[in-house]
């Protein structure tokens, strides 16, 4: 992976408060506490990893797979897991799409937040997820990017937001998004959609919640340095250049509105292996 790939790699946004409130209200709805085994699917840079550590009573005999596609993310998570000894955390490289041939035993239950998304083929992967857990398993992800996430009273900024992005882009560096490079993670899916999906391989979704955050300029300017959100939000662009426009439309039309956070909606869903 060259260096430019590294720096877009994945989100850091673990010390955002809003952020860690949303992933710490997957993990208590979804009752996180006493499984031996669980897997952080998409890890990340290991913010969520933490939060699975300071919930796990039985820490001492329990495990944690943390697992990402990514080279750069998995030091990161270890980088920033540091020594925190309460329970084992592996570490392991690999795609979500192979999840069975990650793990050598049947785990307790599967967190994966703020990744399915970007899948395309969420059937496969749930398929894998399944596989990955024992008969009663625990599969609890969240997301922001559905139809829905977007309340009424936010789309002004967006508008705002996209048309500066634009414009920097178009100026500062001579480029323009090209449309048909549409990436997965902008064709959203509805709850119900999320709902008959999960169920239709072999779950039982136990409950959807949305939930309302307020998300600051910082929360924009981290994922605007992401490349999944680049390549969604500004396809066919290069990402450095993409990624400052974005930070810098961002940062304008907070400062344009008046604004302190944005209104966001964020799904989360908690669903059981049925058989
Ligand atoms: C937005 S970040 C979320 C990180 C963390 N779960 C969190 O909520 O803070 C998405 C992560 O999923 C990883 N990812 C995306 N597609 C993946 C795949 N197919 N297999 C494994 N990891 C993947 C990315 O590398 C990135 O680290």
């Amino acid at each position: 992976m060259s260096q430019s790939d590294q720096d877009f790699a994945f989100g850091t946004f673990a010390d955002l408060d809003f952020y860690k409130i949303i992933n710490s209200r997957l993990l208590d709805i979804a009752e996180i506490s006493e499984q031996r085994q669980i897997v952080d699917l998409g890890c990340g840079d290991g913010g969520v990893t933490k939060l699975i550590l300071d919930r796990l009573q039985a820490a001492r005999q329990s495990c944690i797979y943390a697992i990402d596609h990514s080279a750069a993310a998995i030091k990161e998570a270890v980088a920033n897991i540091g020594d925190r000894k309460e329970a084992a955390v592996k570490f392991i490289q690999g795609d979500a799409a192979n999840l069975r041939e990650k793990l050598t035993t049947n785990v307790d239950a599967v967190v994966y937040c703020n990744s399915i998304h970007y899948v395309p083929d969420k059937e496969k992967l749930l398929n894998q997820i399944k596989g990955a857990l024992k008969p009663g398993g625990i599969l609890a992800f969240n997301s922001s990017f559905y139809e829905g996430g977007q309340p009424e009273e936010s789309l002004d900024f967006y508008r705002k937001w996209m048309m500066k992005s634009i414009r920097i882009l178009r100026r500062e560096y001579g480029m323009m998004p090209r449309r048909e490079d549409k990436v997965e993670s902008r064709k959203q899916l509805t709850p119900d959609d999320y709902k008959d999906l999960v169920e239709a391989q072999g779950f039982k979704v136990k409950l959807t919640e949305i939930m309302k955050v307020q998300v600051p300029l910082a929360g924009w300017v981290e994922i605007s340095g992401f490349r999944d959100f680049i390549e969604g939000t500004l396809p066919g662009v290069p990402l450095k250049e993409a990624s400052a426009a974005l930070q810098k439309g961002a940062k304008l039309t907070y400062e344009d509105m008046g604004i302190q956070f944005v209104n966001r909606n964020w799904m989360s869903v908690v669903a059981h292996r049925t058989s």
